[in-house]
């Protein structure tokens, strides 16, 4: 029985997986009318943060595994000391939930990343700035936030003032040098608690206004050596971490041709949908693997080039009504939809194209996306 809290995309393309290797899920939703809702029949709707409901929850499962970042690391670590099997470890995963743990850590671990400090008021952020060449600076939020909420960019004192004021005083702001970069990439690779490895191509990534919107696996054009050093990278952070289940390493290639980490996440990651269609063995099934210290599968790419595009929630009511143009068009084309009500911006789905051709495969998969949104 792998537990699983969080019942949102990545639990319900678990599910798609978990149904080969023949392991039940148990999922703790929030509501049952959610992504993974739908699909894992053995759902509890309950609060993840209240602890007393997470408890009597995860003490049925063999291991307790995520759908996101959000459970508290002391629930984690009392759930731990009651006897409970979580994967990612508390002591691992806080370095995806909390910014700042993330950042001292990969610096003593002499892991390339952007200058930063953490910042208390204004005056820290304008200090901050005059030692990476002036304005603008990032700031970020330490802990709560994902698709780019909690993230901001601020070009002088006063635009400091304004994002210290909104955020809440419990929580650590980190500010950040603006890293010019070409392009972002993202590394990921499961960890069994034996300590195998098995690590996936570096992808590239493209955000907009914080949502990762394409993806390319492999990430074309990039130098070997730079490949070679990302994934490295990444390993050393999952075995020096000690991170079970995947870890993703999302990267900035600078103009400058080097590698920096972003951040990190320790569940399956929205730069690997990809491998459901286009590796031997997917993210979701190697997170599984992985958690359930069985066997890792073989990521390697089956097909030259695969090309993930989001759905995001667009002007379309439903999706159903693209359909039939996106399959008659494009047999070839993978389609995953996530059982979600249709929201502006919100990621509802995802198309994935393969092939030989890039400029081609990318065409599919924009135009299939596209089409969905009822762009
Ligand atoms: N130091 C930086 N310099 C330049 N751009 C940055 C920097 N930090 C973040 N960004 C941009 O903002 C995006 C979101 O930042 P980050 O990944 O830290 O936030 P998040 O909300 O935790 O993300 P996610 O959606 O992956 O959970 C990045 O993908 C990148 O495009
Ligand atoms: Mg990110």
């Amino acid at each position: 029985m792998v537990g699983v809290v969080g019942a949102g995309q990545l639990a319900r393309m678990m599910q798609q997986a978990a149904i080969g290797l023949g392991v039940p899920l148990r999922l703790l939703a929030e509501a049952r009318d959610s992504s993974a809702g739908h699909v894992i029949t053995d759902t509890t709707v309950g609060d993840y943060t209240d602890y007393d409901t997470l408890s009597t929850w995860a003490k049925g499962n063999t291991v307790v595994t995520f759908d996101h970042e959000h459970v508290s690391t002391a629930h984690l670590e009392s759930l731990v000391a009651d006897g409970v099997i979580v994967r990612p470890a508390p002591g691992a995963l806080v370095h995806a939930q909390d910014k700042v743990v993330m950042r001292a850590r990969l610096s003593s671990l002499g892991v390339p990343g952007p200058r930063h400090a953490v910042v208390e008021a204004a005056d820290g952020v304008a200090a901050f700035a005059s030692t990476v060449g002036g304005f603008p600076v990032v700031l970020k939020t330490a802990r709560g936030g994902y698709d780019g909420k909690g993230v901001f960019v601020v070009d002088d004192e006063a635009g400091a003032v304004g994002v210290l004021a909104s955020t809440p005083d419990a929580v650590a702001v980190l500010a950040e040098e603006k890293v010019g970069f070409r392009r972002e990439l993202a590394v990921l690779v499961a960890r069994a608690p034996s300590g195998q490895l098995a690590a996936y191509p570096v992808v590239e990534s493209v955000q907009r206004q914080g949502i990762c919107v394409e993806v390319t696996a492999p990430a074309p054009d990039l130098d070997p050596d730079l490949a070679v050093e990302a994934q490295g990278i990444a390993m050393r952070v999952a075995a020096e971490l000690g991170v079970t289940g995947l870890l993703a390493v999302e990267l900035f290639e600078t103009t400058d041709g080097r590698v920096l980490v972003n951040e990190l996440a320790m569940r399956p990651h929205n730069t690997g949908h990809w491998s459901i269609d286009g590796a031997v063995t997917s993210q979701f099934e190697n997170h599984l693997r992985a958690v359930l210290d069985l066997p890792l599968g073989d990521p390697t790419p089956r097909v030259r080039w695969s090309v993930m595009v989001n759905i995001l929630g667009g002007d379309a009511p439903t999706l159903y009504d693209g359909f039939p143009h996106v399959q008659a068009r494009d047999p070839q084309i993978r389609v995953h939809l996530y059982g979600k009500q249709v929201e502006p911006g919100r990621k509802v789905g995802h198309v994935t194209a393969y092939g030989d051709n890039l400029a081609e495969v990318r065409e599919r998969a924009r135009h299939a996306a596209a089409w969905f949104e009822g762009t």
